[in-house]
């Protein structure tokens, strides 16, 4: 898609971060803009901006990680503004820890907003974009702990984003396949100045209990040695490209048509994704005696 004015947005997570970046460049661009969250007081605020500027835009409260929610944020939408063009599924949360020590709640919850929140996006959004059959774009945010899933501290986060990369490529490949006029980009940021380490803020008492401990917390208390980890990320955080960028990023990716949209081209980025398709490829060599010998 390359023509934005007048065009639908939805962009899920619209209340903080990336997809207020996301929000304020499509109102830029002259787009009707639909913020959904599940961040009441922040979804406000945001609205409030958008209505001052002067944008056409409505909030829509949503926990993505419910179908009905989203159900419900497709019928606001066509309400509304009768189409939509543009799906930002981007809300996403993260609950560190070793995986093995997560508990059911910190995985459902992460793997509820992460996955499914993306998952509920497509099977809503896309037959309404097929009946409009008209040129749309789907933007699904997952992270470069989608493309390399190493960290040993950050497992459901990465098992999700690498189940959003793989869902991005099925879809790109299934629209290819029949010449749809739906596009797609798989948003892979490295390090973007969000409230991403304070996801907690926003953990449904459902996936809390009489035994809840914030993830981050917990892992500190009983790995001390994580913190000195811990306040590097939160600076690389802080250091790294600004939510409104990361929203200009998108937007020029998708008038290229450019599936992978990287927020950073740094090296640490590249080395850990080139180290980890070398080592895939290494398997072939490793293999080779061993299928051959049988
Ligand atoms: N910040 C980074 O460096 C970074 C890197 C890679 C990927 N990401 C991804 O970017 C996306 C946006 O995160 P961010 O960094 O802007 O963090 P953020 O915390 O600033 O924004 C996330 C938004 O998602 C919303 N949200 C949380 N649970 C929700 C739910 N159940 N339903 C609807 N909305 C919900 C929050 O209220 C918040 O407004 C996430 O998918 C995150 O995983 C971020």
């Amino acid at each position: 898609m390359k023509e934005f004015k007048n065009k639908v947005a939805v962009i899920t997570g619209a209340a903080s971060g990336i997809g207020l970046g996301i929000a304020r460049r499509a109102a830029k661009e002259g787009m009707k803009v639909v913020l959904a969250d599940i961040e009441k007081d922040a979804l406000i605020q945001a609205e409030e901006e958008f209505k001052a500027s002067g944008t056409e835009v409505i909030s829509v409260l949503t926990d993505v990680s419910k179908a009905e929610a989203i159900e419900n944020l497709a019928q606001k939408t066509i309400d509304a503004f009768g189409e939509v063009h543009l799906l930002c599924n981007n809300a996403g949360v993260a609950a560190p820890g070793p995986i093995w020590e997560c508990t059911l709640k910190d995985w459902n919850w992460v793997m509820g907003v992460n996955l499914w929140g993306v998952i509920h996006g497509i099977r809503t959004f896309i037959p309404i974009m097929l009946q409009q059959d008209n040129d749309c774009h789907i933007v699904n945010t997952a992270s470069s702990a989608g493309l390399v899933s190493g960290d040993p501290g950050n497992g459901i986060y990465s098992i999700t984003k690498h189940g959003v990369v793989a869902l991005s490529e099925n879809l790109r490949a299934s629209f290819g396949g029949m010449g749809s006029k739906i596009s797609v980009s798989v948003l892979c940021p490295g390090f973007v100045n969000t409230n991403i380490i304070n996801s907690e803020r926003n953990r449904p008492a459902e996936f809390c209990g009489p035994d809840y401990e914030p993830c981050l917390e917990r892992m500190i208390k009983k790995y001390p040695e994580t913190e000195q980890f811990i306040k590097a990320f939160i600076t690389s955080l802080e250091q790294g490209t600004s939510p409104d960028q990361a929203g200009d990023v998108v937007f020029e990716a998708m008038k290229n048509d450019i599936f992978y949209i990287l927020t950073e081209i740094g090296l640490i980025w590249k080395r850990f994704i080139k180290a980890r398709f070398d080592g895939i490829m290494e398997a072939f060599n490793q293999n080779r005696p061993i299928l051959k010998s049988l």
